[in-house]
């Protein structure tokens, strides 16, 4: 008898531990309300885990009966769906299973549930995982990759199965539906038959949750895996191996999603190396995965060491070339014209290729904004890209407009968000890091919604009790005014933080070299070192001032923006403070529009960093009666850290540019500690 009971109390603290951990992401298990899930359509693996879903989510009128048809609409569009208190509707299978997590999303974040059709922003909604074959992820701060063993293993285990369901699951809930699984910086190996094995294994996990997979592929494999003398993309042998390979995956990988490739770019090989274009590699590719509905994704991301200005470089490159790719290409474009930095300004290329299937690619991992340690909700950088306007067709041309359709005729329609998922317990190392992969897939099914909805959604369904404490309307509203509001106003301000203490006013790429790109570094320039790899490229810090000169007199890298915005940017007193040294190189005394001087200005942004994380610091401790003791003080110590690394920023860059400016820091800035 004390065995049993001793049993079922050990049963209930793992279940009780195991609901409270974060691994559970937004989907963590609710009392479901018993439902009947009618199926107008034939059974599928896709169907299944639709009507399973709804049956372990349930949050509406017990006993009701819900209705998923498979039908044609003319409103639905690519996986959209329609969407009744008690039925989806679709003409995918994969807009059922979307319908049915939109049901549930909006049962448990009190959303009401009317007659409507939800479409997605992007036909393609992908995430890049920058996973290598030895299962280390490049630029990943949540541990080893969830596909790829150390040991080369590619033994297929029951464990690595589950895991990759609960990842597609995930996805899935968010409308993600496709995932390249190895980094861009590609072995050739991946294409060998023993990785390839695996790929398929993994593909037969994630098909069921309508996740395709995909891969990110070497240039020269043809050469490093096929034994050929050149890659040239012109060759006939050279055609023929592509076209050969892409024809074994899809023989084992029948919905195979197509490659993503990074050439000519950081040292990678590419068609540059044969005298040709990226549109000559890209077409190669395209030709190779053309029978089978495959695409390409080729990266924009390209500069090198001696152009005057990296920023310019992908649209010198890429525009030429514009109507000249095949129509199931797709160029994927970083959202800044140089690396995933704090703040950029929209890439140039955004609505300049007019006859291009163009994607955003964002960064979810965290490289330049503190690893999986500082607290930065990404939501409200990426809103901000894609609310920009390019103008390049009359207003309101913005960057979503200009990459889901809207603006040109494109034939394809893409968003890519490089992955910062991996096998800690939590899947993203910082528990907020979660939020950054959920808005992800939010604003990539839908590129209109707002950062404040996205948060509040997440938090809704994401913290253990929240439903508990949300059961009484006196707990709701003590929930919301506790809880939710100031966790969502921490997580809204928490981007502008982290720009405030380490990259403000536009400087860009003065982080640690030495550190993997965590924490500050404007002195950094070993002798011999490739320049538009340090920092001072970047900031330019002199007597003289600060910032990097892109107006028509300088690099002239304003020039690429449309107008008005060239002109807008051009001018220092109307370039926007963010950008303000992004585009021009100004006197420490120069006079900003608040009437301080640049250097007081800049001081201040920093002091201003340092301040808002103390903030957070405070905000989160009084959220302890409502966040699970595990989550709370995980949070609470990487608040912690994130503190201490602002106050390093801050004291580090004030002091390294004092030595130029030779100000004094002003009064109201506290005295470095
Ligand atoms: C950055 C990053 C690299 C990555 C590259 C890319 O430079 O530091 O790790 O390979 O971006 O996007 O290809």
């Amino acid at each position: 008898m004390k065995t049993i009971f001793i049993s079922i109390f050990l049963l209930c603290a793992a279940v009780n531990l195991r609901a409270e951990d974060g691994h559970q992401l937004w989907l963590r298990p609710h009392q479901a309300a018993p439902v009947t899930v009618v199926m107008a359509s034939k059974n599928s693996a896709l169907l299944a885990m639709a009507k399973q879903e709804l049956e372990r989510g349930w949050q509406g009128a017990a006993g009701a009966t819900v209705t998923l048809t498979l039908k044609k609409d003319n409103a639905i569009k690519h996986d959209g769906f329609r969407l009744g208190p008690t039925s989806v509707r679709a003409t995918t299978e994969a807009g059922l299973l979307y319908g049915v997590f939109e049901l549930l999303r909006r049962q448990q974040t009190g959303q009401p549930v009317a007659d409507k059709v939800f479409n997605p922003s992007y036909e393609y909604r992908l995430l890049n995982h920058w996973d290598n074959p030895d299962g280390s992820v490049e630029r990943g701060y949540a541990g080893h990759s969830i596909f790829w063993r150390k040991d080369s293993s590619f033994v297929v285990t029951a464990k690595d199965k589950a895991l990759w369901q609960e990842y597609a699951r995930a996805n899935a809930s968010v409308g993600l539906n496709g995932a390249v699984i190895n980094n861009v910086n590609a072995s050739p190996r991946i294409l060998s038959a023993d990785y390839l094995g695996r790929t398929k294994a993994i593909a037969d996990v994630l098909r069921p949750y309508g996740v395709k997979t995909y891969l990110a592929v070497k240039f020269s494999s043809p050469v490093l895996l096929g034994g050929l003398k050149t890659a040239d993309p012109l060759d006939p042998a050279v055609r023929k191996w592509w076209q050969a390979k892409a024809k074994e995956i899809y023989q084992q990988i029948p919905d195979f999603g197509g490659f993503l490739v990074k050439a000519s770019s950081e040292g990678q090989p590419g068609p540059q190396d044969y005298g040709r274009t990226h549109a000559d590699g890209a077409n190669m590719l395209a030709e190779a995965v053309r029978p089978y509905g495959g695409l390409v994704m080729w990266r924009a991301f390209v500069y090198s060491p001696n152009d005057k200005d990296r920023a310019k470089q992908a649209y010198n490159e890429f525009v030429p070339l514009d109507g000249k790719f095949r129509d199931n290409v797709i160029v994927q474009v970083k959202n800044g014209p140089v690396d995933f930095q704090p703040r950029e300004p929209f890439s140039p290329l955004f609505g300049a290729m007019k006859k291009t299937s163009v994607m955003p690619e964002f960064q979810i991992t965290q490289e330049y904004l503190g690893h999986a340690i500082d607290l930065v909700f990404l939501s409200t950088m990426w809103e901000e890209c894609l609310r920009s306007d390019t103008y390049q067709a009359g207003p309101g041309s913005t960057v979503a407009r200009c990459t889901d359709g809207s603006v040109y005729p494109q034939k394809h329609t893409a968003m890519a968000g490089v992955a910062n998922v991996g096998l800690d317990t939590n899947w993203t190392g910082q528990d907020f890091g979660q939020a950054n992969w959920y808005a992800f897939g939010r604003l990539a099914w839908n590129n209109q919604l707002s950062s404040a909805q996205i948060a509040d959604e997440w938090l809704k369904q994401t913290f253990a009790g929240a439903a508990d404490q949300r059961a009484t309307t006196a707990a709701a509203s003590d929930w919301n005014t506790n809880f939710l509001v100031p966790i969502t106003q921490l997580m809204l301000a928490s981007r502008e933080a982290a720009v405030n203490y380490s990259m403000p006013l536009g400087l860009h790429h003065i982080m640690s070299a030495t550190h993997d790109h965590y924490g500050p570094g404007p002195w950094w320039a070993p002798p011999k070192m490739r320049a538009d790899w340090t920092p001072p490229y970047y900031h330019q810090a002199s007597a003289n001032g600060v910032g990097f000169d892109r107006t028509t007199g300088g690099s002239n890298a304003v020039s690429q923006y449309h107008e008005p915005l060239a002109a807008q940017f051009n001018n220092p007193a109307t370039c926007p403070d963010e950008y303000l040294l992004w585009f021009h190189h100004l006197p420490w005394d120069f006079k900003m529009k608040s009437g301080r001087t640049l250097w007081d200005e800049l001081a201040l942004h920093y002091d201003q960093g340092v301040h808002q994380v103390r903030q957070f610091q405070q905000v989160w401790d009084k959220a302890q009666p409502y966040v699970d003791a595990e989550r709370f003080v995980a949070v609470q110590n990487k608040l912690r850290a994130q503190s201490g690394n602002a106050v390093l920023w801050k004291d580090a860059c004030l002091l390294y540019f004092q030595q130029f400016s030779h100000l004094p820091i002003p009064a109201t800035v506290e005295p470095p500690m």
